[in-house]
């Protein structure tokens, strides 16, 4: 019998080619800025209406207010006093706009490839700066108590290259937080329809092509970075995704309403609809994670 996954897929392949969303590279900088450029209003509208664009972590089986604040709230806790706190991808900046109300002896940079607005009204321990965070080079070495990054490293091919700029930038004994997506085997692993669905939240999203486990722990070791935790968070991300899962059913589940939708609406938008549909099925039928790391940089 097929699977949830094989059934949604075929779905969406009567009204959309395929190809055209997972042919080549999607993830120029340039790709990322208009992806987010067109999908910003709708994380407002269906996300959250203060700017976070990260799941909810939920501990229970419903959404709680709160499960939105548990990234940054972990982020706080290892925070010391007047730390230099830099996030990667700051996105609409909400994470960085909580902390810094909450941390007035703190100081918070925002790399991103699109910054946000800061309004009059934001802390002024808060500084948001255009670039690429695969390169630093407008911040010295050994100057950071804490990076951290929500979603978003997932974007780049180069983790490498990330990763080495984020062990250069911290302090010895600094600590970075990280949040991302990731396959549970090597990609090659997989059956050929997980293989498209895997194919589709990536390049659909403006990503390099999901990492595994062991891809993504590589990555830290190659840094020189040494582990505090890693914990798999993909069920107490269900609740938020079957809140999105139902949104985008509600369009792709209608042959009539998915017609329209897919005609006037822009690529990027009826992308990250798709991404909807499919994510909390990754996750049940086990293609998907959702992992927080918590590493620090070895002394001396
Ligand atoms: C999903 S949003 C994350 C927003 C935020 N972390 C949050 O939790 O609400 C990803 C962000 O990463 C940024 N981004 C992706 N790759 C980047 C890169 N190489 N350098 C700087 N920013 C990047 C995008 O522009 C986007 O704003």
């Amino acid at each position: 019998m097929a699977s949830e996954l094989e059934n949604k897929l075929e779905r969406v392949k009567k009204f959309v080619k395929i190809e055209k969303i997972i042919d080549g590279d999607k993830n120029s900088p340039r790709a990322i800025r208009a992806y987010y450029r067109i999908n910003g209003a709708a994380y407002r509208r269906f996300h959250s209406d203060r700017g976070f664009m990260h799941f909810r972590v939920s501990k229970g089986d419903k959404i709680e207010e709160d499960d939105i604040f548990y990234q940054p709230d972990t982020v706080m806790r290892y925070m010391p006093q007047n730390a230099r706190v830099l996030e990667l991808g700051p996105g609409q900046g909400a994470n960085i706009f909580y902390l810094a109300g909450k941390r007035l002896d703190a100081t918070f940079i925002g790399v991103d490839l699109k910054p946000p607005r800061k309004p009059k009204t934001a802390p002024k321990n808060i500084t948001f700066i255009r670039g690429n965070y695969a390169d630093l080079n407008m911040i010295e070495s050994e100057s950071v108590d804490l990076v951290f990054g929500i979603e978003t490293v997932v974007h780049c091919s180069d983790k490498d290259k990330v990763f080495a700029e984020v062990a250069r930038v911290l302090k010895p004994n600094g600590v970075f937080i990280l949040y991302d997506y990731v396959i549970l085997n090597a990609f090659d692993a997989y059956k050929p329809y997980e293989q498209t669905v895997i194919n589709l939240i990536s390049k659909g999203g403006a990503s390099a092509i999901i990492e595994s486990d062991a891809e993504w722990d590589a990555h830290f070791a190659k840094a020189g970075l040494e582990k505090i935790s890693k914990t798999y968070l993909s069920k107490e991300g269900i609740p938020d995704l079957h809140r999105l899962a139902l949104t985008a059913s509600r369009i792709l589940n209608s042959d009539k309403r998915s017609k329209l939708f897919f005609k006037i609406f822009p690529r990027k938008f009826t992308n990250n609809v798709i991404i909807g549909y499919f994510a909390e099925d990754c996750v049940k039928e086990g293609l998907f994670y959702y992992n927080e790391w918590i590493y620090r940089k070895k002394q001396g």
